[in-house]
């Protein structure tokens, strides 16, 4: 049975800058169902990260609703978004946001510290989840030692390692080769198969259409189904 999850109706976002008013989002109205992987396309600078930071409640809408299981994002107060980012959603940024005085391993144990889990399962989970994206001999490594794919993959690994609901990630494969490109992404489509998370990634590169669910391509501030083909986007 489709479930709606993410339900945003005429989504406005501008910023302002320097005096002047930028719209980025122009009325973008996702259906997301839950579930399910939706990637969304779209040129460098057209809003994709935009939209993820007002999916994950990081930002506010200019204007627009945006419903998140039925229930309006835009009402709630900045420590009611937090909560529910730390019980649900999991971010991967495009920027990573790594600690950077703390090793890959603390990095990705971070995320979890505040849960119940034990300091040793903790550290079992972290350290199996970047051995399997490929970072075991890196674990003790400052993220100023690793190279910017090596350090995408600790940020999907922090991410991961919470098992969320609901994943957003935001150009998650931009810094690696398309081998480990496809990893990664193998690895993010896992939950939604194996557990029904839903994953929303965004991309201004390529994607192997046949893990995508849903392909939604943003230009001029609003989202279309994007046309698709075989093969690779
Ligand atoms: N805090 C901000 N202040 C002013 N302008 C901003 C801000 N954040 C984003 N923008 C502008 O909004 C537009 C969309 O930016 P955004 O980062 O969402 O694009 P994007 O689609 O994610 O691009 P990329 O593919 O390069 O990651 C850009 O023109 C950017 O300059
Ligand atoms: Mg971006």
């Amino acid at each position: 049975m489709s479930e709606l999850l993410f339900n945003v109706k005429n989504l406005c976002k501008s910023f302002h800058l320097h005096g002047r008013v930028i719209p980025v989002l122009k009325g973008l109205n996702l259906a997301a169902e839950a579930r399910q992987t939706h990637v969304i396309i779209g040129r460098s600078g057209t809003g994709k990260s935009t939209l993820l930071g007002l999916l994950a409640g990081l930002d506010r809408p200019t204007s627009g609703t945006i419903e998140l299981e039925g229930a309006a994002l835009e009402t709630r107060s900045n420590e009611a978004l937090a909560m529910l980012r730390r019980q649900k959603i999991g971010i991967i940024f495009q920027s990573f946001n790594l600690l950077p005085s703390w090793t890959a391993v603390e990095n990705v144990e971070a995320v979890v510290m505040h849960s119940k889990t034990s300091p040793a399962e903790r550290r079992k989970k972290a350290v199996a989840l970047l051995e399997e994206l490929g970072l075991g001999d890196r674990l003790h490594n400052l993220p100023v030692e690793l190279s910017v794919g090596q350090q995408q993959r600790v940020a999907v690994a922090r991410t991961l390692v919470n098992e969320p609901r609901i994943i957003l990630a935001d150009e998650p494969t931009g810094d690696v080769d398309p081998e480990l490109g496809l990893e990664i992404i193998q690895r993010l489509v896992a939950p939604v198969r194996a557990t029904g998370a839903t994953l929303i990634i965004a991309t201004h590169g390529s994607f192997p259409l046949e893990y995508a669910d849903h392909v939604w391509e943003l230009k001029d501030g609003v989202l279309a189904s994007a046309k698709v083909r075989s093969g690779f986007l």
